[in-house]
């Protein structure tokens, strides 16, 4: 049985706690991931990983098992509509069936914030945070990191804007916990009724927002808002999104990032999405090292 400092040290909840340390050492080992020609290294063929999905998702539960199976480990996919959990089964009870199968580490994707840490205390194995209720996305934002470091070099005094959705959102707060620990300024700009009050960081108006180098505009979560939340898809893209005419006002060096799925022509125009400055496929890209590297923490 693994001690619980071991464990601790292996899962990944969020990057709130994190140290700058652990950050720069799990980016610097995607690196090297990045940097291999093979496609397949069987660092981890005798270990077992869940995916549990008890929420939607495409990028990340499909990058979790690309990285996994790139370092040969044995692949468990669940998802929760084709489970007991459409029987009533609990969330623990699900995960502590599969930790009893012997899995050696489960990835989480939970539609509730605040039960993944209580979870994790019960569970003897390493689990890593693919996204819970807006609380945190910590594999996102190191794919985040990841990529505004390859553009940049350094993460030091980057001006980020993130725009949109700030109250629903896990990957704002992953992305400013982390980011503010090396030294970048972060800002948020969002509708009255978006704004997450509890997190300190500065709002700025849509024209101060695209002075930056990294604009991230985040998804309008249709999914979670009351009706009426805002007036129509339109105003909100002229009010907040980036449409061709702002990203022509951009300067030529920032880069445009998305966590996706994006609501096109919404927050963010059709013609934007994939124009030159747009880093939003290659975040998607660099999301299999960050999550080898890891997978690799949590096995190795
Ligand atoms: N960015 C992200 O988390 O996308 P998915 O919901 O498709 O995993």
């Amino acid at each position: 049985m693994m001690t619980m400092t071991k464990l601790k040290e292996r899962s990944l909840l969020g990057l709130k706690d994190l140290s700058r340390g652990e950050i720069e050492s799990i980016l610097d080992r995607a690196a090297y991931w990045a940097s291999q020609q093979e496609k397949v290294v069987p660092v981890l063929s005798t270990s077992f990983v869940a995916n549990m999905f008890f929420e939607n998702s495409t990028r990340t539960r499909f990058s979790f098992e690309m990285a996994e199976k790139r370092l040969g480990a044995q692949v468990l996919n669940f998802a929760a509509a084709a489970s007991s959990v459409e029987k009533g089964e609990s969330i623990y009870d699900t995960v502590k069936t599969l930790e009893s199968m012997g899995i050696d580490a489960g990835v989480i994707r939970l539609k509730p914030s605040g039960v993944l840490e209580d979870l994790a205390g019960k569970i003897s194995v390493p689990l890593i945070n693919a996204g819970d209720g807006n609380n945190e996305h910590p594999t996102q934002a190191l794919l985040d990191l990841f990529t505004m470091k390859r553009k940049f070099g350094t993460l030091q005094g980057l001006i980020v804007s993130i725009i949109g959705d700030i109250s629903h959102s896990r990957v704002a707060r992953s992305d400013l916990w982390a980011l503010r620990k090396f030294g970048a300024d972060v800002r948020f700009c969002a509708p009255q009724n978006m704004q997450a009050s509890e997190l300190d960081a500065p709002y700025v108006t849509m024209e101060e927002a695209l002075k930056a180098d990294v604009v991230m505009m985040l998804r309008v979560q249709l999914e979670r808002h009351e009706k009426g939340l805002f007036k129509s898809s339109e105003d909100y893209r002229a009010q907040y999104g980036l449409t061709e005419e702002r990203a022509a006002r951009l300067s030529k060096h920032t880069l445009i990032m998305h966590p996706a799925p994006v609501n096109r022509n919404v927050e963010i125009d059709d013609a934007v999405v994939e124009c030159s400055q747009s880093a939003i496929f290659t975040q998607m890209s660099n999301g299999v090292p960050v999550r080898m590297a890891v997978m690799e923490r949590a096995l190795k």
